[in-house]
C-alpha cells in the first residue's frame, strides 16, 4: 500500500478510536515532552479532547523512563485510555506493561522494540511508519494536527500551533530554512485559510516585535559572533553601516527603515559576517523563509512562528507548561503577559551561562572534544542541551570538536550528558548517539539520540571515566 494510503489509515484509526473513547465518558490522562514540539502537540490534543468532550488529564515530562513511569502509577492505574505525544515510540517495552489500556501514541521518534502480545488496543501514529522523515518531515505537533483535522476541518486554526512545533524541533530544514515534507502540507493549508504566511526575509529574532539593536543582539540562528546577546556591540554595528539605531531617544524597529536602510542592512549583515570568519554559505542564511501568523497583533511575540516557538520552549524549560499549553489554546491575557516575562528570565539565564563558556570558565579541552561543566555553576538539566546546541553552532569554542555538555541531574546521583556536533563534521563518521551510548553504558548510565545531537545520564562518581571513554568511543567507528 502507498504511504499516503498508509498514513491515511493511520489517522482514520485515531480518529475512530477518539471517538470510541469519548462514548465511555471516562478520562484520557495525557503525557507529553516538554519542549516546544512536546507543549504543542499536547496543546493539539487537548483541543481535539475538548471537542470530543472527552475529559482529560495532562502531565509534562522530561522523558519516559521507569522512574517516571513509578512516579506516576497511581494516575496510570486511575485511567483506561492514554495518549502519549512526542514520545512512547521510543518507548514501546516499557508502555507493553499497559497491555489492558487502550493507547494512542503521537511520535515521530525512531519506533524502538516490539510490543508485547497481549497489547491489544496499541496505537501509534508516527511518520516513521509512513516512510516520512520524522527528523525534517513531521514532528509530532504535524502528526497531531492531521489527526485534529481528519476529525473537524475548522482545525486548521490549529495550523499555526503545529508550525511552532516543527519549527521547535529544527524541522526548517529545507533551502533557506523553508519547511518541507508533511510540514509543508500544513503551511500551504494554512496559507489557504489566511492563519499562515510564509515570506522570504530578514531571518532576525523579534524582526517586527522588538527594536532592531535587540533583534540582532537576540539572534541565535545563525549566531552573529560579537553581536549575538550584546545591545551595545549591536547599537556600534549599525551606526558603522549608516543606519541610525535610534531616533528622539527611541530604539527604531525594523518598519521604520526606508529601503535603502533595509539594503544596507542586509549587505552589512552579510559582509560583517564574513569579515568575523563566518563562510558565505553560513552568512546567507540571514536571508530565509519565515512563517507569520497573520492573525495574531504584529508587534506580538507570537506574530512571528520561530518567536512564538521560543516562547514556547522558554516556558517548557523552565518548567511552566501550563502557561505555555494556555497561549497554545488561545489565551492573549494573563498567560501571554507571564510567558513573555518567563521568556526574559530564561533569555538572562542563558546569557549567564554562553557567557561562562566563552570566558572558558566551565570549559575543559580534552584530545577529542571540549566539555562544558555545567555541574560547576548549577546549569538546570533542561538548560544544558541548549547550551551545547548553541556551543556547537557558534563559533564561542575554537572550532572542529564535539561539544560534550554535562551537569547534575534532576535524579538524585546522576549527571545528565548533552552532545553536539558542530555543523563542520557532519558526516565525517562520528557517531555521538553510538558514542554516548557505549561509553554511558560501561560506566552504568544509559544514552542515545541521533549522530549529530545525543544525549546520557550516567551515575555521578563515574563523570571522568564517562570522559576517557568517550574520548576512545567517538573516533572508533563500530
Ligand atoms: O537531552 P538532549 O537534548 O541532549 O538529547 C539529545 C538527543 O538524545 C535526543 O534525541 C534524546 O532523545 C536523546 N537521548 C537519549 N538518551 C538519553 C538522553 C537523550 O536517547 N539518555
Ligand atoms: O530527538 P530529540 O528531539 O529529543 O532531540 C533533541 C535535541 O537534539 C534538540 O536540541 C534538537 O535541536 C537536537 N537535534 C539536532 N539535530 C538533529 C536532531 C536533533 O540538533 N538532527
Amino acid at each position: 500500500m502507498s504511504a499516503k494510503r498508509l498514513l491515511d489509515q493511520g489517522l482514520d484509526e485515531a480518529v475512530e478510536a477518539l471517538v470510541e473513547w469519548s462514548k465511555s465518558g471516562k478520562p484520557v490522562l495525557l503525557i507529553s515532552h516538554y519542549d516546544a514540539d512536546g507543549i504543542t502537540s499536547a496543546s493539539i490534543m487537548i483541543k481535539v479532547l475538548n471537542d470530543l468532550a472527552i475529559p482529560f488529564h495532562v502531565k509534562i515530562v522530561n522523558q519516559l523512563d521507569e522512574p517516571t513511569l513509578r512516579r506516576l502509577e497511581k494516575l496510570l492505574e486511575r485511567h483506561e485510555f492514554l495518549i502519549f505525544t512526542d514520545l512512547g515510540s521510543g518507548q514501546r517495552n516499557l508502555l507493553s506493561r499497559y497491555a489492558d489500556k487502550n493507547i494512542l501514541v503521537v511520535d515521530h521518534h525512531q519506533p524502538i522494540g516490539g510490543l508485547a502480545a497481549d497489547v491489544k488496543a496499541w496505537i501509534e501514529v508516527n511518520p516513521r511508519l509512513y516512510d516520512i522523515n520524522g527528523n525534517t518531515e513531521a514532528c509530532a505537533s504535524t502528526m497531531s494536527y492531521l489527526i485534529a483535522r481528519r476529525l473537524s476541518s475548522s482545525n486548521i486554526s490549529l495550523a499555526p500551533i503545529a508550525i511552532v512545533g516543527a519549527l521547535g524541533d529544527m524541522q526548517d530544514c529545507g533551502e533557506k530554512g523553508q519547511l518541507v515534507g508533511l510540514n509543508r502540507r500544513i503551511v500551504e493549508e494554512g496559507v489557504k485559510s489566511g492563519y499562515v504566511s510564509e515570506e522570504m526575509s530578514l531571518r532576525l529574532f523579534g524582526l517586527r516585535s522588538k527594536p532592531l539593536v535587540e533583534c540582532i543582539a537576540r539572534t541565535t540562528n545563525p549566531y552573529i559572533p560579537g553581536l549575538t546577546g550584546n545591545e551595545r556591540a549591536s547599537y556600534k554595528f549599525l551606526k558603522s553601516i549608516g543606519i541610525e539605531p535610534e531616533v528622539n531617544g527611541q530604539l527604531r524597529m525594523f518598519s521604520s527603515l526606508s529601503k535603502e536602510e533595509v539594503r544596507k542592512l542586509v549587505t552589512g549583515l552579510i559582509k560583517y559576517m564574513i569579515d568575523v570568519g563566518l563562510s558565505s554559505k553560513e552568512a546567507e542564511r540571514i536571508i530565509g523563509y519565515v512563517y507569520l501568523f497573520p492573525r495574531e497583533k504584529p508587534e506580538s511575540p507570537l506574530f512571528d512562528a520561530r518567536e512564538y516557538s521560543s516562547l514556547v520552549n522558554a516556558c517548557g524549560r523552565l518548567d511552566k507548561y501550563g502557561v505555555a499549553i494556555a497561549v497554545c489554546l488561545g489565551d492573549r491575557e494573563e498567560s501571554l503577559k507571564e510567558a513573555i516575562q518567563v521568556a526574559n528570565m530564561y533569555r538572562e539565564r542563558l546569557g549567564r551561562y554562553i557567557r561562562l563558556v566563552v570566558s572558558g570558565e566551565i570549559v575543559e579541552e580534552y584530545e577529542g572534544f571540549y566539555c562544558i561543566h555545567g555541574d560547576i555553576v548549577g546549569i538546570e538539566e533542561k538548560i544544558i542541551g541548549t547550551i551545547a546546541s548553541i556551543a556547537a553552532s557558534a563559533t564561542l569554542l575554537p572550532k572542529g570538536k564535539p561539544v560534550i555538555a554535562l551537569t547534575r541531574a534532576e535524579k538524585e546521583g546522576f549527571i545528565k550528558v548533552s552532545a553536539r556536533l558542530p555543523r563542520a563534521l557532519n558526516r565525517k563518521g562520528i557517531d555521538l548517539a553510538r558514542a554516548l551510548r557505549f561509553a554511558a553504558e560501561k560506566v552504568g548510565g544509559a544514552g542515545g539520540g541521533h549522530e549529530v545531537a545525543a544525549g546520557a545520564q550516567i551515575p555521578i562518581e563515574r563523570k571522568r571515566e564517562f570522559l576517557e571513554l568517550l574520548g576512545e568511543s567517538l573516533y572508533n567507528a563500530k
